[in-house]
């Protein structure tokens, strides 16, 4: 049976699928594939493992004569038309769960790096404007007695929020339903959106991206927000309306925003290069190797399985 890939990933994943005897077609370059060349691809191929940066819609998925399975190599699924894939007898699946730790340490990675103004520093040093110690020199934010806001209490917000806890913040958070493990271990408290942008010290996004999430983050609530907080985002860029994040920095109504996703991915808003009080990082939210082949192997084992007949590991659910 055939397997298309689009992108080269770990040789984990392909390994798995080669030693299985699947007849594997990988896209060659190391950049996204044009649709153009995708839609002769994926005709008669069995399987696709898809990167985010693959938009598989409705012409995609219509063009796919004899595929069972999209396995897309990411947690985050708003790349795909789920719904309409399912109605084809597509099955969707996901890679949740490998890289909850590597995306949580990452959001804390900018929590501390926006806290402790580490880049700035690091300028500082290799700017040869080091005098010496001083008692004001780039102060800081600490963790230590701090409101941790967490929107969205899936496997991440719940795995940053163990992180926080572990510093000494107190956790609130944002969410549909009360989470136990936040609740019972955790002492934290379910609150409502506005009340956690009120009261929060940093404010973390692990939210999915939805029609029901894009911009969640607004002109109108982020005014709520203290001007000695910091927000981050590694979940996905729209969920904040940029423009209105970037004039709250711009005009130092909050201490620092830390990015690992943006509206335009990759296009970067010219403006966030500009400012200071903001750590931007390229979408590295899974990108460890432990993680990333963790990621293949999981992605190849739900085609390997979803081609047997098999239910698959991590099926997105709509
Ligand atoms: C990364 O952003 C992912 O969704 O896996
Ligand atoms: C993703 O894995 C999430 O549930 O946060």
């Amino acid at each position: 049976m055939k397997v298309f890939i689009t992108r080269k990933i770990p040789n984990e994943g392909i390994n798995y699928l080669k030693n299985n005897g699947y007849e594997l077609d990988i896209y060659p370059h190391d950049k996204p594939i044009p649709k153009s060349i995708l839609l002769k691809k994926i005709k008669d191929v069995d399987a696709i493992i898809t990167l985010l940066t693959d938009q598989i819609d409705k012409d995609v998925i219509s063009r796919m004569d004899k595929c069972k399975i999209i396995a897309n190599y990411a947690v985050g699924y708003n790349n795909i038309d789920v719904k309409f894939a399912n109605e084809k007898n597509i099955v969707v699946t996901n890679t949740p769960d490998v890289l909850t730790d590597a995306t949580a340490d990452l959001a804390m990675t900018l929590v501390l790096t926006c806290g402790r103004r580490v880049i700035e520093g690091e300028k500082l040093i290799r700017e040869g404007k080091f005098t010496g110690w001083k008692p004001d020199l780039l102060l800081g934010i600490e963790l230590k007695n701090k409101t941790f806001g967490i929107l969205g209490a899936g496997r991440i917000g719940c795995a940053t929020a163990l992180r926080a806890s572990a510093f000494g913040a107190k956790i609130i958070y944002y969410s549909r339903n009360k989470n136990d493990f936040l609740n019972k271990k955790l002492n934290a408290k379910k609150v409502s959106l506005n009340f956690l942008l009120k009261k929060s010290d940093i404010i973390s996004v692990h939210l999915p991206l939805t029609d029901k999430t894009f911009h969640l983050l607004n002109s109108d609530n982020l005014s709520l927000v203290k001007p000695s907080a910091i927000i981050i985002n590694t979940a996905r860029g729209e969920i904040i309306d940029e423009n209105a994040l970037i004039n709250l920095l711009k005009h130092k109504k909050i201490f620092a925003a830390g990015l690992d996703v943006f509206e335009n991915e990759p296009n970067i808003n010219k403006k966030l290069l500009k400012l200071k009080n903001v750590v931007l990082l390229p979408h590295l939210g899974s990108a460890t190797l432990d993680t990333r082949n963790n990621m293949a192997l999981l992605a190849a084992k739900n085609v390997h399985r979803v081609l047997n007949g098999k239910k698959a590991l991590t099926r997105v659910k709509m």
